[in-house]
């Protein structure tokens, strides 16, 4: 870790609060037919405070999905280990809600229905699952929208189902992986804007995988930087001073902005031609 990481655990905002998740010395490896052990997570930890907002950041390939499968509980780890508000992880992850980046909203069932599914299967009567769904596509801005089929609405709009889906469970831990990805430019950024909404509200700790570096700066406390595979790791880690509350577009014109992100592609731009390798000779490199 870089003298930047350093600094981040000395003087996080949250000081103080309890970890909500720990990734010690984790070390994650496929089994792939016919060809030697990959190794694709090297032994590499990171430690995420209670309402502590993180970007992880990588170039494509490099294992972030597979960190954040690691602390969902939904892969076991070769070594090290995870531990969610200070106990040991074992099997799924039930104190976190996820996100990817394909939704997973049933095609035969409304909006209201799709958001109010998550309270049901956990034993709620169904009047009662409604009305809080009902509730929560209204956080979401979708009030207008709950009889409406998952075909019948917008890329932007299903996500926001998605993100209805998610929060109605009140997790204490949000695993988003590349939540935003399949949206159009402008799109993802209302969306952000929507989720530090969202978040403000209740602060939970956010783990979010993107490989979108200003994305990740918009939205984050901390920016955590991946190397490229095989046996990635996380070798930077630099706090996001910029002032919230925040616009996701917004922010992107502070000079502050620019700053960080001048910084952190530093790093980044390294690793992201390393992936690429040959394909990148005589290819510049730059912000
Ligand atoms: N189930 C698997 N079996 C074999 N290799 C895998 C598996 N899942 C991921 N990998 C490999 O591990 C590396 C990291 O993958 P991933 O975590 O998905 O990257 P990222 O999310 O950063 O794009 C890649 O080289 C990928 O091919
Ligand atoms: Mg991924």
């Amino acid at each position: 870790m870089n003298a930047a990481a350093r600094a981040t655990t000395a003087e996080a905002p949250h000081a103080g609060a309890s970890l909500a998740v720990a990734l010690d010395d984790i070390a994650i490896s496929f089994a792939v037919k016919g060809r030697p052990v990959f190794n694709a997570v090297a032994p590499t930890s990171l430690h995420m405070r209670e309402g502590e907002f993180v970007a992880i950041v990588g170039p494509t390939g490099c294992g972030k999905s597979t960190l954040l499968n690691a602390t969902a509980g939904l892969l076991a780890p070769a070594g090290g280990t995870v531990s969610i508000f200070g106990e040991k992880l074992i099997g799924l992850n039930a104190r976190a809600g996820y996100l990817f980046q394909q939704d997973a909203l049933m095609p035969w069932k409304t909006a209201l229905d799709n958001v109010a599914i998550a309270l049901e299967i956990g034993g709620m009567a169904r009047a009662q699952a409604h009305a809080q769904a009902q509730d929560w596509l209204k956080r979401v801005g979708l009030a207008r929208f709950t009889e409406r089929y998952p075909h019948e609405l917008s890329g932007g709009q299903r996500k926001r189902v998605a993100l209805a889906q998610m929060l109605i469970r009140q997790p204490k831990i949000l695993l988003m992986d590349e939540p935003f990805g399949p949206l159009d430019a402008q799109t993802r950024q209302i969306m952000g804007t929507l989720l530090l909404r969202l978040w403000a509200q209740d602060r939970k700790a956010v783990m979010f995988v993107t490989h979108d570096l200003e994305e990740a700066i918009a939205l984050s406390d901390r920016v955590v930087i991946m190397s490229a595979g095989p046996e990635a790791r996380i070798i930077g880690d630099y706090p996001i001073d910029l002032a919230r509350p925040r616009d996701a577009a917004e922010i992107r014109l502070d000079p502050r902005f620019h700053e960080l992100h001048r910084t952190i592609w530093n790093q980044l731009k390294t690793e992201v031609a390393k992936t690429y390798g040959d394909d990148m000779d005589g290819v510049e490199v730059s912000s």
